[in-house]
């Protein structure tokens, strides 16, 4: 038996559907000609609503790493202190940006698997006895499948001290979970294409509210292309300052075509029912999850096999025999856990083919049976919200 079409559900990239890809397929147009400039308006315009965003969001033609390190060179002073929760690879990827450039890094560490606790990271701020500009965290931090409780932070930022910055990067989740940055306080939310957006690798995004705005157009830390000031003077004329990704810019605007389409409320709902049927499904085959239902991504999610010859039986044989990609662990959990994405363009039938296949796969490694006990739940799990 064969199985001809991949399936990859990996935390990104995620599959490309084909109404973005039969978008990214027109002909390329001048980048400064008034063909571009219509695309760029439309596109900066396109992401406002996904990112609960006053402002139109810039796009750099560049992956999410240059969004997460623009969000932190663009707004920061070199002398100025500012916080950095560290919860997973993406946390450290974060920290590693920080000190590349400043001095002053305060890290505030969370055991990875789990969700920062509000009220400690204020303790944290407050016993510093420094004065902080500003406070980094993921929103999803996808090596752990962990979703942080982003907005409660933003709201205890605010009454602890209405003057810090809150930096979110959201690559991993926007676009599968309801963000205003408003209501959540946040300055500066990141994000990236290939994720819960269903668009191609290699362009990534930045939104900033006008307090963020005025610090970006005063900032002196060194920096050449990801000058966001140049950036948002080139979005105000619907332009860029450098040649971009204008196949993706197209994409932008097919993928807020789809949201309309469907409606964006609908789309964050589909991504946590998808991630309960997951989570229940896995339950049912006797793995162990790494985080809690409190605090479980609604686009990724990280379960514990047995141990590492069952681990790199499920990575190796889902990808061999049954042409499905998912992901392994990263940094400290290399080796300890598995990881499905479940976001974008992403059907609940995919997933039970997953679920279906991880079943083959126990019941020859474990030598009982586990055919049908993941897919039931999956599919019980479904029934009541369909
Ligand atoms: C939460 C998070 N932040 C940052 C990144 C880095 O993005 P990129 O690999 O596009 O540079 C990723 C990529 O997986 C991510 O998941």
């Amino acid at each position: 038996m064969y199985f001809q079409h991949p399936l990859l559900l990996t935390p990104g990239p995620t599959p490309v559907p084909l109404h973005i890809q039969t978008e990214m397929n027109l002909p390329m147009v001048g980048h400064r000609s008034s063909d571009f400039e219509a695309i760029a308006k439309e596109a900066f315009e396109a992401l406002k609503h996904v990112f609960g965003s006053h402002q139109d969001v810039m796009i750099l033609s560049s992956s999410g790493t240059s969004a997460l390190e623009a969000s932190m060179v663009n707004l920061l002073e070199p002398d100025d202190h500012f916080v950095v929760i560290v919860s997973g690879a993406f946390g450290n990827r974060f920290k590693q940006i920080a000190e590349t450039y400043y001095t002053n890094v305060h890290i505030f560490d969370v055991p990875w698997g789990e969700a920062f606790d509000t009220k400690q990271v204020i303790t944290f701020i407050e016993q510093l006895n420094a004065p902080i500009k500003a406070v980094f965290t993921q929103y999803c931090e996808t090596s752990t499948a962990v979703l942080h409780p982003v907005a409660e932070l933003g709201v205890a930022l605010k009454t602890l001290d209405n003057e810090i910055y809150f930096v979110v990067d959201g690559v991993s989740c926007v676009g599968a979970v309801d963000v205003n940055m408003e209501r959540d306080h946040i300055d500066i939310l990141v994000s990236g294409s290939q994720k819960a957006m269903a668009l191609p690798a290699g362009i990534s995004f930045v939104a900033c509210n006008q307090r963020a705005l005025e610090q970006i157009n005063a900032s002196t830390t060194p920096k050449f292309y990801l000058d966001l000031a140049k950036h948002y003077k080139s979005l105000l004329e619907s332009s860029t300052p450098y040649t971009p990704n204008i196949s993706a810019f197209r994409g932008v605007i097919a993928y807020r075509r789809y949201i309309d389409a469907i409606g964006f409320d609908n789309v964050i709902q589909h991504h946590y029912q998808i991630r309960d049927a997951v989570r229940a499904a896995l339950k049912a085959l006797n793995f162990e999850l790494l985080v809690n239902d409190t605090y479980a991504s609604p686009t990724v999610t990280a379960f514990i096999p047995k141990d590492e010859a069952e681990l790199q039986k499920i990575k190796k044989e889902l990808k061999t025999q049954f042409n499905i990609t998912i992901a392994g662990g990263q940094g400290k959990l290399k080796g300890r856990i598995l990881r499905v994405g479940h976001m974008g363009d992403v059907s609940p039938f995919t997933l039970l083919s997953f679920i279906a296949a991880l079943e083959i796969l126990l019941t020859q490694h474990r030598n009982t049976s586990f055919i049908g006990q993941g897919t039931k739940v999956f599919t019980e799990v479904l029934k009541d919200v369909i």
